[in-house]
């Protein structure tokens, strides 16, 4: 018996990337990758609200230039890392947006230093934005993407949360812990139309690297066969498939985009 049944008018021979009528939520989108997200999504045609935790003249111009796409968009300036104010997030987007099917998991913040140095504030302050922070915002959506029965999570981890890093004991623990979070999650809500997966980026061009001595960065080019750091749109390319209904199948899943940093 043949059990190939695609035809080429079946869906499934060319599963759609577009994101028209979606609403996306992604954290942390004033700037940097998180931005690069937005902009993707809403290119694809999504309304996108945009959190970040300072609000301003850099939110402002991510939400007025996907507004210029045709697109609606708002942004909301609050922690992702406490409880009350993500509650408060909820009930802004849900009364603007109605729904959101698509929630990127991309706020985060570092505090590097050796293990030796390293106080508990700082690993505080990177496990409560890295990690809870995505648990708690994730709770306040992902139920009613399941009684919708479609919806898309996408948790922006680190190469460094797979292989580890020198001063970065917290962040590693936090990215690698987010990893874990989103199989198992992943696994939850695999019946119920909702997918999650992580996003594992290596060394991004963004003020977070901007940050970074450029001898260390110098050392980081040279170790990446593709020779340059990523920009904020490669990272965006891979979350717009994974948002789409093209990665109806893929589930659970770590999708590396790191030049080859780390394989
Ligand atoms: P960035 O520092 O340029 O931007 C961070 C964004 O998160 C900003 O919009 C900021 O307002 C927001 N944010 C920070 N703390 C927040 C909080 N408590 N509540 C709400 N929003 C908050 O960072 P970048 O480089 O764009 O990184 C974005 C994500 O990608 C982070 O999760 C980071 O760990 C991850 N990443 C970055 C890499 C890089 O090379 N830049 C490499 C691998 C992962």
């Amino acid at each position: 018996m043949n059990s190939d049944t695609t035809t080429a008018t079946d869906d499934f021979a060319a599963r759609s990337f577009d994101l028209d009528g979606k609403t996306a939520l992604v954290t942390g989108a004033s700037r940097g990758i998180g931005k690069g997200i937005a902009l993707a999504l809403a290119a694809r045609g999504a309304n996108v609200a945009i959190n970040c935790n300072t609000g301003g003249e850099l939110a402002e111009k991510v939400r007025d230039e996907i507004r210029g796409m045709g697109r609606s968009a708002e942004y909301y300036a609050h922690n992702v890392a406490d409880d009350a104010e993500v509650e408060k997030m909820r009930d802004e987007i849900l009364g603007d947006f109605g729904q959101v099917d698509i929630l990127v998991n991309n706020a985060g913040i570092t505090r590097d230093k050796s293990f030796k140095k390293m106080t508990r504030e700082m690993w505080d302050d990177v496990i409560d934005v890295d990690l809870t922070g995505v648990f708690l915002v994730t709770k306040q959506f992902i139920d009613s993407m399941a009684e919708r029965r479609w919806g898309r999570v996408v948790n922006i981890a680190s190469v460094i949360g797979e292989i580890g890093n020198f001063g970065q004991t917290n962040y590693a623990a936090a990215k690698g812990g987010l990893i874990a979070f989103s199989k198992s999650l992943a696994r939850e809500y695999a019946r119920k139309g909702v997918t999650v997966n992580t996003v594992a980026p290596g060394f991004i061009k963004t003020d977070m690297t901007d940050a970074v001595p450029e001898e260390g960065l110098k050392m980081v080019t040279s170790a990446t066969p593709v020779g340059r750091l990523g920009l904020p749109s490669e990272v965006a390319a891979g979350v717009v498939f994974l948002a789409s209904d093209a990665a109806s199948y893929v589930t659970g899943h770590v999708l590396d985009i790191n030049g080859g940093y780390a394989m």
